[in-house]
């Protein structure tokens, strides 16, 4: 979704603006845009249609544009197609504000009716016009008492950029319900998305909360609150890793990257929570008591973090012997979900900053129930908003496509499982043991998988041109098929669908034809043989079966399957660690061959922080 970045300073701002852009390209966007005050020219706008490297071009990497204060913006279409007008900044008609937002005004019909009939010329379709228009039609010489105004009269979403020409010497930012934060510097201050665009420049950083407006000078930044501009002290935070895990490090791809950095990140985050042979989770306050007493186990979360619930509702129900409910967050906002204080709300999210996510957080704990949440990125709003957060120590994750993320975050519910188990006295002491040793192995063994991944490249070359691709698998091996069918749909572009494989014959084994691929998941042993009645269904139709299943359990698919790949063995609980990694390899592979924008997929966002 957009991407912001702002920066006043002594260097030349273009160049720095749109390096800060190219750190937030992750995020999704289809057009982009730069403002740059001087003394010479004044405010000047540029903007373009499509990759960052036209606007670039445009500007000749920034050589073309002076001043030293500017803001930045990468747009994500919502209102109004991409275009090069659309594109952010937005500009006042007398051509006095610059603005750049992230969020939706959702009463923008309403303003843009009003200033028509005053007379304001609109240029865009966009609903972030409104707001510059706005703080024209405000100002009467102070730049804050226009903002403030135009914040009464807005709703929605927004993390707003301003720049006035009248006070080019400082930078206006805004919050509610959309990301923001603030990197302070030497002689220089930024404002940004997230901290990936400053850190080149800066680790100390604090997160602007909604209702909060922040004036930024060379010198200093201060928070104020809304509406009645009351100082606010902020908390800065030390961003602790190193720009180069934001960078591809020698690989064609973020997405490869991230997929080979599993085995690390899945260490990184269990290990420091295994002591002495049992699971510490620092931080978590939740007990017994509250345990014994809750009455649902709620998980919300949306895309692959809503299949890392999915996948966790089969190992939850299973250690805690209490019944889990995974619902989509953009669901559980508006369907009356019964909540009460006894209620736990497991809320997954890669980017803490999901805004179904969050909005469903808000009406979980709005209606009494106790929030943990999943979280990789640190001091999200989501993470910041949740009773207990548990951070997935995955690093940043930049591709679209989320690899480590969704490993991560299977890791930390693993922990929760078994930690929840010992004080539920669910679990024997012998079988804790057991899946706690096995859980440390399982970084090795991800990266044996890894260290075999021509082998999936190969089936890759075998399948990348079939139009329709059909996942079938029962229990966790399900799960996992839908992480690995909305993989491959997403970078590859090829249609693809997961089924609970005894489902197949309840409608869509029609769409099984000569062609057809249909990859098997057949790992999860106690239903190994109901798995392949399914799969000897599908072939005796025309399907092309690609098998994923265990090692011991290979020779045994072979005689069924086209195609095998195997696994290592490992706990039943613990397989969808191991199986989703083949997984992602055939998407990266099949995305490749088809000669597929991988990182950056036409249409998605990373982090999607609108309705
Ligand atoms: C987007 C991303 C997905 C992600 C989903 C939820 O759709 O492209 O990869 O799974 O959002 O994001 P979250 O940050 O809440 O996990």
């Amino acid at each position: 979704m957009c991407g912001i970045v702002g920066y006043i300073g002594r260097e030349e701002a273009a160049p720095i603006l749109l390096e800060g852009l190219s750190r937030l390209e992750y995020r999704g966007y289809d057009s982009a845009g730069i403002a740059v005050w001087s003394r010479e020219d004044g405010l000047r706008v540029v903007k373009a249609k499509g990759r960052l490297q036209v606007l670039s071009d445009l500007v000749h990497g920034g050589a073309d544009v002076h001043g030293t204060v500017g803001l930045g913006h990468t747009r994500w279409a919502t209102h109004g197609e991409p275009s090069d007008v659309n594109a952010h900044p937005q500009v006042s008609g007398d051509g006095r504000f610059a603005v750049v937002h992230n969020g939706i005004i959702e009463n923008y019909v309403e303003i843009r009716e009003v200033l028509e009939a005053k007379g304001v010329k609109f240029t865009s379709q966009t609903d972030t016009e409104v707001v510059a228009h706005l703080l024209e039609y405000y100002y009467r010489g102070d730049v804050m008492e226009a903002l403030t105004k135009v914040l009464h009269r807005v709703e929605g979403a927004y993390a707003l950029g301003v720049i006035c020409a009248d006070c080019p010497d400082q930078l206006i930012a805004a919050r509610k319900d959309s990301p923001l934060i603030l990197g302070y510097g030497d002689g220089f201050n930024f404002l940004a998305s997230d901290v990936t665009a400053v850190i080149k420049y800066t680790r100390d950083v604090c997160y602007l909360d909604d209702g909060e407006i922040a004036v930024l000078t060379r010198d200093g930044i201060q928070v104020y609150s809304h509406p009645y501009l009351l100082p606010v002290e902020k908390e800065h935070h030390q961003v602790n890793w190193e720009i180069s895990a934001a960078e591809k490090g020698g690989y064609e791809h973020f997405m490869m990257k991230e997929i080979m950095e599993q085995p690390k990140a899945f260490r990184d985050t269990i290990s420091p929570r295994i002591q002495n042979g049992r699971v510490v989770l620092e931080g978590l306050d939740i007990g017994e008591e509250f345990l014994g007493d809750m009455d649902r186990l709620y998980i919300i979360a949306c895309g692959s973090s809503y299949h890392v619930g999915m996948a966790a509702k089969y190992t939850l129900e299973r250690l805690l012997r209490k019944s889990v409910e995974v619902t989509l967050a953009s669901e559980f906002r508006y369907c009356d979900p019964i909540v009460t204080d006894k209620t736990l709300a497991l809320v997954i999210s890669q980017s803490g900053e999901t805004i179904d996510t969050l909005a469903a957080l808000r009406e979980a704990r709005r209606l009494g129930a106790r929030v943990l949440s999943i979280v990789n990125v640190v001091g999200s709003t989501i993470a910041r908003e949740s009773d207990d957060v548990l951070y997935t120590w995955a690093g940043p994750e930049i591709a679209v496509a989320t690899t480590k993320a969704y490993s991560t975050q299977l890791a930390v519910v693993y922990l929760i499982g078994l930690y929840f188990a010992q004080k539920l006295g669910t679990i024997g002491r012998e079988e804790y043991t057991g899946i706690l040793d096995e859980l440390q192995r399982i970084p090795d063994k991800i990266q044996r998988i890894l260290e075999r991944k021509e082998e999936i490249q190969y089936a890759a070359s075998l399948y990348f041109n079939h139009a329709s691709i059909f996942f079938i698998g029962r229990n966790i091996d399900y799960a996992v098929g839908m992480e690995g069918s909305l993989k491959l749909k997403e970078i590859s572009y090829i249609h693809s669908e997961a089924y609970a494989a005894g489902e197949l014959k309840h409608g869509t084994i029609s769409l099984i034809e000569p062609g057809t691929l249909v990859v098997a998941l057949a790992s999860y042993g106690k239903l190994f043989e109901k798995l392949m009645s399914n799969v000897v269904e599908v072939k005796s139709r025309g399907a092309d079966i690609l098998g994923l299943t265990t090692e011991s359990r290979k020779a045994d698919m072979e005689k069924t399957a086209d195609h095998v790949f195997a696994v290592p063995d490992t706990h039943p609980m613990l397989l969808p660690s191991l199986d989703v990694v083949p997984l992602q390899l055939f998407a990266y592979y099949v995305a490749l061959m088809r000669g597929c924008d991988i990182d950056k997929p036409r249409n998605l966002a990373k982090s999607v922080t609108v309705e």
